[in-house]
């Protein structure tokens, strides 16, 4: 084992100095990370979602910044806009446009495919990032619980649409941004959305971000075939907007513990652009190295092929569209 295994490993088991900046620094020195403005997108197309706060909005940067054609995806025409406008200015790219979706609204995602395929030849890259811990029920126009169906409904449609542009563009990407949360949350189809007088934000959320990183490895397992890469991820603990509103104690209390969103979006970055994450498929990453998606024996118990079956069938029905090339 390399020295920067042992000391990656002493810094992964306790949550918090992984998940904090202390971890960010660390690895970043044990494994002498190639600087993100050396990779060259020029040409590339990437889709962000989330892409006007926090880590989406960083790692939008970074990408243009590398010369990327970028399309921007946030719920406000006018907030997009404004933030497409500065990111222009901040990066000297000129290639950034936006359209306005809420994830969560499949008929809004049915739009955002329309525009990218018909504006895009090629699609390079596809980053589900968008996402917020609700603290009480709200429900998408289809009635199914919004984080459910912004975090999980949302995006798999959007990637089914884009399948097949995916799949004629070399080395294409769908990288989504999950939460540690998840590790406290097992695979659950039947409790997926919780009911609004037994209402946890934070295990909402959690749930949903399970069931993003198992559909990510059936993603992988089922149409990885075509020569698309399916990578999930988190970001660790990052001081955004997002944690801010949903989780003010926690921003306050960690507030000098918590990455950047800078440092948050790294690896999302780096999924995007490095050649190194195409030597496998379907994984889950942490600071540029793959991760375990279990830390407890009840959440890796509860990950059965059954129960992800039903969680694809489930995803199927509700997005009212069957992926296929
Ligand atoms: N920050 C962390 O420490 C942390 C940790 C674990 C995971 N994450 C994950 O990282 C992602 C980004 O979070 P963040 O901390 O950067 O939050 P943020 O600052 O609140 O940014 C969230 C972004 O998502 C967009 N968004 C939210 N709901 C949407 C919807 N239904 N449809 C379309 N866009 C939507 C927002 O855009 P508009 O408001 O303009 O629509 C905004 O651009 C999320 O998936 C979050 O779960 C963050």
């Amino acid at each position: 084992m390399r020295v920067s295994s042992v000391v990656d490993a002493v810094i992964e088991a306790p949550v918090v100095s992984s998940f904090s900046r202390i971890g960010f620094d660390v690895r970043k020195r044990l494994d002498d990370w190639t600087a993100l403005d050396t990779y060259d997108l020029t040409d590339h197309v990437a889709v962000v979602t989330g892409a006007t706060s926090g880590l989406g909005r960083a790692a939008a940067e970074q990408l243009a910044r590398c010369g990327a054609t970028l399309v921007l995806v946030g719920r406000g025409a006018e907030r997009n806009q404004s933030v497409v406008e500065e990111m222009i200015e901040a990066t000297g790219n000129p290639s950034i446009s936006s359209v306005a979706a809420d994830m969560g609204d499949y008929e809004q995602v049915r739009h955002l495919a329309s525009i990218v395929l018909a504006d895009h030849d090629r699609l390079d890259v596809l980053i589900h990032n968008a996402g917020a811990l609700a603290n009480d029920r709200q429900d998408a126009p289809d009635g199914t619980e919004a984080t459910v169906a912004s975090q999980v409904v949302g995006p798999f449609l959007l990637t089914s649409l884009l399948l097949e542009r995916l799949g004629a563009t070399d080395s294409s990407r769908v990288i989504t941004m999950s939460s540690g949360g998840m590790y406290t949350a097992g695979l659950t189809v039947s409790k997926l959305q919780m009911p609004a007088e037994s209402y946890k934000g934070a295990e909402q959320y959690a749930r949903a971000k399970r069931a993003q990183v198992v559909l990510n490895e059936m993603w992988a397992e089922r149409f990885g075939y075509l020569g698309i890469f399916f990578h999930a991820m988190h970001p660790g603990w990052a001081d955004t907007p997002g944690v801010d509103a949903s989780l003010p104690l926690f921003s306050k209390i960690m507030g000098p513990l918590l990455r950047t969103p800078e440092q948050g979006a790294d690896t999302l970055v780096w999924l995007a652009a490095d050649d190194a994450p195409l030597a496998v498929n379907g994984k889950f990453w942490l600071d540029r190295r793959q991760r375990s998606t279990h830390k407890i024996p009840s959440t890796r118990s509860s990950d059965t092929s059954e129960r992800r079956e039903k969680l694809w069938s489930w995803v199927v029905e509700t997005a009212g569209y069957e992926p296929t090339v």
